[in-house]
């Protein structure tokens, strides 16, 4: 049987076929994602488990809140497809600044499922101080978690996929605030630790490219979460936000998800190294 697609499938005399969709499919692969209680993570989750995939949700509480298990419901009821795509939604309490638990989370992951593909390491808490009263406290906490925490998440998983010979795929969090400072806002410890995980997602990727593993990272705008809902409270300041992207407006979690797809899945076999932004064009101005 032929390997050949796109192009060169057309011109070896293959049958005809529809192959670009499928691209996107992560049938029955296994995925982690942190801070999948709520958000981006949760939207992530969802995005992945339609594509067929076996949804490991990590976060804070104890038990899943209703919202989640709405969710989770409503990804157990999805109609079944010509693919037979099973996608499903579990839940796991952890935290990411915990190096050993978190790869004891994912060794338990893979005795379950055998298997660990794709791994979003997206939990973060934003965190506004003026710069020059920022104390130690406060700035160590926010790079425990958006740093150190997305650091052991993604070696959690990279050890695992290392371990099996996975050609798994690994996508960091990151934000406009790595590339840029928000006008206005006083995110100094929060714009250097997603500073860092753009780094990150560089380094990662050239020391795990031999061995199979991809490394990209996703650089969301003003998306509508909790985490913007409480950081940017104050009467005025959405529209104010709003009008620094030439769009005009946030961005919802759910127009994440074809970067998602596409970085997690076959889709993008040849990017590694890179960053995604999803920012209402924020960036290019
Ligand atoms: N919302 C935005 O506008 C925006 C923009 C750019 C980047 N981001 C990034 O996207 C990611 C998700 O943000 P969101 O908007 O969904 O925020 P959110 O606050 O709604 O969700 C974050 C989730 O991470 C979890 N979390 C926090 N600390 C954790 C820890 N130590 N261990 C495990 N889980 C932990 C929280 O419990 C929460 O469920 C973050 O990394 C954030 O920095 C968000």
């Amino acid at each position: 049987m032929s390997t050949a697609t796109g192009v060169a499938a057309a011109l070896s005399g293959s049958p005809p076929a529809r192959t670009s969709l499928s691209l996107f499919s992560v049938a029955n692969r296994v995925a982690l994602v942190t801070g999948g209680h709520r958000g981006i993570g949760l939207e992530m989750a969802l995005a992945l488990a339609e594509a067929g995939a076996i949804v490991y949700c990590l976060d804070l509480p104890t038990e899943p809140d209703a919202d989640w298990v709405k969710v989770q419901n409503y990804v157990a009821a999805l109609p079944a497809t010509e693919q037979n795509l099973k996608g499903r939604l579990e839940y796991v309490t952890g935290n990411v600044t915990d190096q050993k638990a978190m790869f004891a989370h994912v060794e338990s992951i893979v005795e379950r499922e055998g298997r660990i593909d794709i791994c979003m390491a997206n939990a973060g808490i934003l965190h506004a101080c003026d710069c020059l009263d920022y104390s130690a406290e406060d700035f160590r906490k926010v790079h425990e978690v958006n740093v150190s925490g997305v650091l052991y998440t993604a070696q959690a998983a990279g050890r695992q996929m290392e371990r099996l010979g996975t050609p798994g795929s690994i996508v960091l969090t990151a934000s406009i605030s790595g590339h840029i400072t928000n006008p206005t806002q006083h995110l100094l410890a929060y714009n250097t630790s997603k500073s860092a995980v753009l780094q990150m997602a560089r380094s990662l990727a050239c020391e795990l490219a031999p061995k199979g593993i991809r490394v990209n990272s996703i650089s969301p705008g003003y998306i509508v979460s909790e985490m913007t809902r409480g950081g940017f409270s104050e009467p005025g300041l959405k529209q104010q936000l709003s009008a620094q992207n030439p769009m005009g407006r946030f961005g919802r979690t759910d127009e994440l998800r074809g970067a998602v797809l596409w970085l997690a899945s076959d889709a993008s076999t040849f990017c590694t190294g890179t960053d995604v932004k999803v920012d209402g064009g924020q960036c290019a101005w």
